[in-house]
């Protein structure tokens, strides 16, 4: 047993939990007849947290907060808006996350996800299945041609989604906090403006308390009749009311949508709609992908345990402090 602890409130794949048990005293606490009584028993002795995955526990303050030892929470995926990361960092405990190694399968995804949206592959494949070809060809449906993609949050896999757009001919522009040097996309300082100028809007930003709803009733205004908006990012960026009065009234051409405000419940109003293409947030969901992360997440515990410090910390909790 290694004095290494470390605590897995929800299921994470097998590769990490193999890992972990490999390295360190695993407690899987969702096994626990009695959730709570299992924290009580573990919580002096945990230093660290494997996180991601669905589970009963919110990684918020009051949570990492029943842990006094604790010194790091490894996360599994980019985007950490799960944990109360700014709580962390006021308390000393590292948290980190699995960048880059999801970059290109993202944006394959988001790449995939736009075509699908525009060229309806989806349903041309329920068009054969619902045995309607022989009664006529399918519609003819809009085009990726003469298009410009705006990206909304040119971070790592915002720039793997503008190369791979550039290769099928589109124009890029982007907004975020601030324009990037070395960047020699056009700069939009708001959504809006961004939309406005965009015929498909990408949203790959974080979701933090800045940008949410940030894709409102008068960005998708902008995006306009012939506009396709693409989400994968989370949820909550998009205000999904206002999405959902958007399509229903052709306000847009259509959206692709890899993630919801309320997964995995999506509203039964965009079910129902035959012009949208929704994926259940698979952004980076292959075999490749999802092992590459979840040994970032087991790496990062090791490198810590063995005091080399945390691999990949999240910018709230910067290494070394
Ligand atoms: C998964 C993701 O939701 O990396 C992210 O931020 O959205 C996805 O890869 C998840 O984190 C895998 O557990």
């Amino acid at each position: 047993m290694s004095d290494f602890e470390v605590l897995m409130p929800a299921p994470l794949t097998p590769l990490i939990i193999d890992g972990l048990a490999a390295t360190c005293t695993l407690h899987k606490l969702w096994e626990a007849a009695d959730q709570d009584a299992k924290i009580a028993e573990v919580k002096d002795r945990i230093r660290g947290l494997a996180t991601g995955g669905i589970g009963r526990f919110k990684i918020d303050g009051d949570f990492l907060g029943k842990f006094p030892k604790l010194e790091i929470v490894s996360h599994m995926g980019v985007g950490y808006d799960s944990i109360d990361a700014k709580w962390a960092g006021a308390h000393g405990v590292v948290v980190t996350n699995t960048p880059d190694v999801l970059n290109d399968e993202v944006a394959d995804l988001a790449i995939g996800l736009t075509i699908a949206a525009i060229r309806l592959i989806p349903q041309a494949d329920r068009h054969i299945r619902e045995g309607k070809w022989p009664k006529g060809n399918f519609p003819l449906t809009a085009t990726l041609r003469g298009r410009t993609m705006g990206i909304l949050g040119l971070g790592r896999i915002g720039k793997a989604i503008a190369k791979r757009a550039e290769a099928f001919g589109l124009a890029i522009a982007y907004t975020g906090r601030n324009p990037q040097k070395d960047v020699a996309y056009p700069y939009y300082p708001s959504a809006v403006e961004l939309a406005r100028a965009s015929d498909i809007l990408m949203v790959v930003a974080p979701a933090t308390a800045e940008t949410k709803h940030i894709v409102n009733k008068e960005v998708l205004a902008a995006l306009g009749p012939q506009g396709i908006l693409v989400n994968v990012a989370r949820g909550s960026l998009v205000d999904e009311e206002a999405l959902i009065a958007a399509l229903r009234d052709k306000v847009i051409h259509s959206a692709g949508l890899d993630v919801f405000v309320d997964e995995p419940h999506v509203p039964q109003a965009l079910i129902d709609m035959d012009h949208v293409v929704l994926l259940p947030h698979v952004g980076s969901a292959s075999h490749h992908t999802r092992a590459a992360m979840g040994q970032l997440v087991v790496d990062n515990l090791a490198a810590w345990a063995n005091g080399k410090g945390p691999l990949t910390p999240v910018a709230e909790t910067p290494w070394p402090r």
